[in-house]
């Protein structure tokens, strides 16, 4: 998450006059922000600082008069690498990023605390910081006793769970390619390991075994993370009373289907299409008729079919073992592998060109025979509907040639949702090989989802995936600051409401009516509609109203949203058809006749899962639409709310554990200089009607006395003492 660490900072920048030797960060283009001390006294008013880089250059830095912002200032060295950031006099961007740098670079450290959030740095590297010994160092101990680690946000789950009898959850977030999937899964191996479960044998086995097989099929190479998790994934696990492991359900959310058709430069689509490929030398996958990855159009795209360092074939082994071992027997397996060749080969389908409206598949096309020979189907049937389409008036039924750009949409679609089907057909089968055989008591859930993504070339995906972490930085904003405001109100610390940053306006934008989604759903359901109409609807629109709203320069087909974590832009083209996510019915039917068990139950369950989404969408219904128009926006949605209501819901606790640090204040502040600092502020509040508490306005406050430039360095005022707004400056 990104801690409204900006929000910290307005409030405390209450002061002051900046004195000679003040030091404090400046931006810099490359370096981010660079360290800078002051060479000359500055006081409120002047247009400029004057300032000495760490090289020794001189440099004037302006001070915009509209905002007369300072520099953010720099902490004192004794405080640089506190395991917790909360324990820093000024917590913002450059502190943050400086206190991070100098614990890992220095040091190897990769947790540090920021008060309830454990934040974690990717060290590229395997550290041997996660034994077994040293998961049994963590167990039992309090998080504040110990190093910050993932072992302690998880022994404190645990034990939250077990002493206090309440269900948990932990939530990771954060880039892709930060290490969000590998943190989940240290969280996981923790829980089994410390929970022996006495009755049942290996079940907190198979509840990791569920890892690796999701990964084959939901997770792939991209240019940001050679294995990205392209789904989002809350998994629960399940305890007995004795606090013993004795299941796990999961849920899935928004697999990115597309890639199972397109991907870009550099990029793979799913693992296990290139583990497959890599075993289709074995003797049992000879009838699937395979080849290099090469071979086909899904999976040579990106044009980069080998990771370094992967073994694809071996990897195939890992998949299968852990099939085996949640007993997904080799029966099932096959078939799952049979209608993934299936699909390697349906992607290489010719269709060709027969005049402007109309086009063919040659009736000998190799790959459309293997596909229909794997998929149980005849042949003919299935050219002629990838080729032609049922249209149905209110009178009458015909059936249409449609042109060869839509015949290859139409085949693209059906291998997405066949992978689809696929996808949710594992899932189900997983959670069902670690349904809890006994009476669970309790849980402890663990949130991977993917996080905020920018592309080069950013579309209908990445928009999904940052709305919806645009609405769990939103609860993760309002928790947190409840949290704290409790926590004052505890110790009964006088405290002004902080006004964080409230992303409120850029949720309004995509979700509100006449927002970004609403204008996507009308514009689906009219018969000329186009991604380009769209997009002017989305600039005559927004443009004026919402400041969270812009139009690209150079394009009339894109439009940036100003996210809460950055701007992004994105691309109009293919959100129409991402959203109308329509597939070709005939087909459907056509695979219906199918004999092949496995490919008949994705179906079937598909009419149980269309029956109850229909009913619940309350779009559906309206005149003349499509009947599946609806589906992939009730997904996202239904995918927020569940979020968003487990986010909420009391049941299911503190979303990460509260660690608060006791500091030792007295040795760094005295406490006479803060009763001192206290009566004065109180004093210049009552005798001033200028001065206000109002985080927003900067006041000054002069010290009853010049400390010395080494007691500056060490005088620390933390914020629970709601000093903080007194800046040193
Ligand atoms: N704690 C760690 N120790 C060592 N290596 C790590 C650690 N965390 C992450 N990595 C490395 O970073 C890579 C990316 O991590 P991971 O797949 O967990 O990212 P992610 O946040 O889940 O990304 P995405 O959103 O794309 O799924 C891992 O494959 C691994 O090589
Ligand atoms: C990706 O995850 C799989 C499954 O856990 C693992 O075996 C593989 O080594 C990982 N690949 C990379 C590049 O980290
Ligand atoms: C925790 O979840 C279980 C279901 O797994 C439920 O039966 C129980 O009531 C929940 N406990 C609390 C304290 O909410
Ligand atoms: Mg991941």
């Amino acid at each position: 998450f990104h801690p409204p660490l900006h929000n910290y900072c307005t409030c405390l920048f209450y002061s002051l006059c900046l004195f000679y030797n003040a030091r404090v960060w400046l931006p810099d283009a490359a370096e981010v922000w660079k360290p800078a001390e002051l060479v000359r006294d500055f006081s409120p008013g002047e247009l400029t600082l004057s300032l000495q880089l760490e090289d020794g250059t001189r440099v004037e830095h302006k001070i915009d008069p509209r905002t007369n912002n300072l520099p953010p200032l720099r902490n004192p060295d004794i405080l640089v690498g506190e395991n917790d950031l909360t324990a820093l006099s000024y917590l913002h961007e450059p502190a943050v990023l400086h206190n991070l740098k100098v614990r890992f670079i220095d040091s190897r450290l990769i947790y540090t605390y920021c008060g309830i959030v454990l934040v974690a740095i990717n060290p590229y590297e395997s550290l041997p910081i996660y034994e077994a010994d040293i998961i049994n160092a963590y167990s039992g101990q309090n998080m504040g006793d110990m190093d910050p680690h993932i072992f302690a946000v998880a022994e404190e789950a645990y034990k939250q769970m077990a002493r206090d009898e309440k269900n948990q959850s932990i939530i990771v977030s954060g880039e892709s390619g930060a290490g969000k999937t590998v943190s989940a899964k240290f969280a996981m191996r923790y829980f089994a390991t410390v929970s022996s479960s006495s009755n049942e044998a290996n079940v907190e086995e198979r509840v990791l075994a569920s890892s690796p097989i999701m990964e084959a099929f939901g997770n792939a190479r991209t240019t940001r993370n050679d294995n990205s998790s392209r789904f989002g994934k809350y998994i629960e696990i399940g305890f007995d009373k004795k606090h013993s492991i004795i299941g796990a359900n999961m849920r899935t959310y928004l697999l990115e289907k597309s890639r199972v058709v397109f991907q870009a430069h550099g990029e793979r689509n799913y693992h296990i299409f290139y583990q497959l490929c890599g075993s289709s030398h074995l003797p049992e996958f000879k009838a699937f008729k395979l080849g290099w990855a090469d071979d086909f159009c899904c999976t040579n795209q990106g044009q980069s079919p080998v990771i370094e360092g992967v073994d694809d074939a071996k990897e195939m082994c890992s998949t299968r073992r852990a099939f085996s071992l949640l007993g997904i027997g080799d029966g099932e397996q096959m078939a799952i592998y049979q209608i993934l060749s299936a699909i390697l080969h349906l992607s290489n389908v010719e269709v060709k060109d027969q005049s402007a409206d109309r086009c063919s598949i040659l009736p000998d096309d190799a790959h459309l025979m293997v596909f229909c020979e794997l998929v149980g189907v005849p042949c003919e049937e299935m050219a002629h509907w990838l080729c032609h389409r049922k249209l149905k008036t209110t009178t009458e039924t015909f059936v249409k040639p449609v042109p060869r750009i839509n015949a290859v949409h139409g085949r693209d679609a059906l291998a997405k949702h066949i992978y689809a089907r696929l996808f949710s057909w594992i899932v189900d089968s997983i959670n069902s090989a670690l349904k809890s055989t006994g009476k669970q008591h309790s849980f402890i859930g663990v949130l991977d989802i993917y996080g905020f993504e920018t592309f080069d070339i950013n579309s209908f995906e990445q928009f999904c995936i940052n709305y919806a972490n645009e609405k769990l930085q939103q609860q993760f904003n309002l928790h947190v600051f409840k949290l704290e405001q409790e926590e004052y109100m505890k110790e009964e610390i006088p405290w002004t409401l902080i006004d964080f940053y409230d992303n409120q306006p850029c949720i309004n934008l995509i979700e509100a009516r006449l927002g970004i989604l609403d204008l996507l759903d009308e514009e689906c359901k009219m018969p000329k509609g186009s991604d380009d109409t769209w997009a002017q609807k989305l600039y005559n629109t927004l443009l004026k109203q919402n400041a969270h709203f812009d139009k690209p320069r150079l394009s009339n087909r894109a439009f940036i949203i100003h996210h809460f974590a950055d701007k992004v832009e994105y691309q109009c083209v293919g959100f129409l058809e991402k959203n109308k996510d329509t597939v070709n019915e005939e087909q459907i039917n056509v695979l219906k006749k199918s004999k092949f068990d496995l490919l008949l139950k994705l179906f079937e369950d598909e009419d149980k899962a269309r029956g109850s989404a229909s009913r619940s969408s309350n779009l559906a219904g309206r005149g003349g639409q499509p009947q599946r128009d609806t589906k992939k926006t009730v997904g996202l949605y239904s995918f927020l709310c569940t979020l968003i209501f487990f986010c909420s819901s009391k049941q299911i606790v503190k979303i990460l554990t509260l660690y608060t640090p006791v500091i030792e204040f007295e040795e760094r502040v005295s406490t006479s200089f803060i009763t001192m600092i206290k009566s004065l502020l109180k004093d210049r509040e009552e005798s001033s009607s200028t001065l206000t508490m109002d985080a927003k306005k900067i006041f000054s406050v002069t010290f009853p006395f010049t400390p010395s430039s080494v007691a500056l360095e060490t005088v620390q005022i933390p914020m629970s003492l709601n000093l903080g707004f007194l800046t040193r400056i």
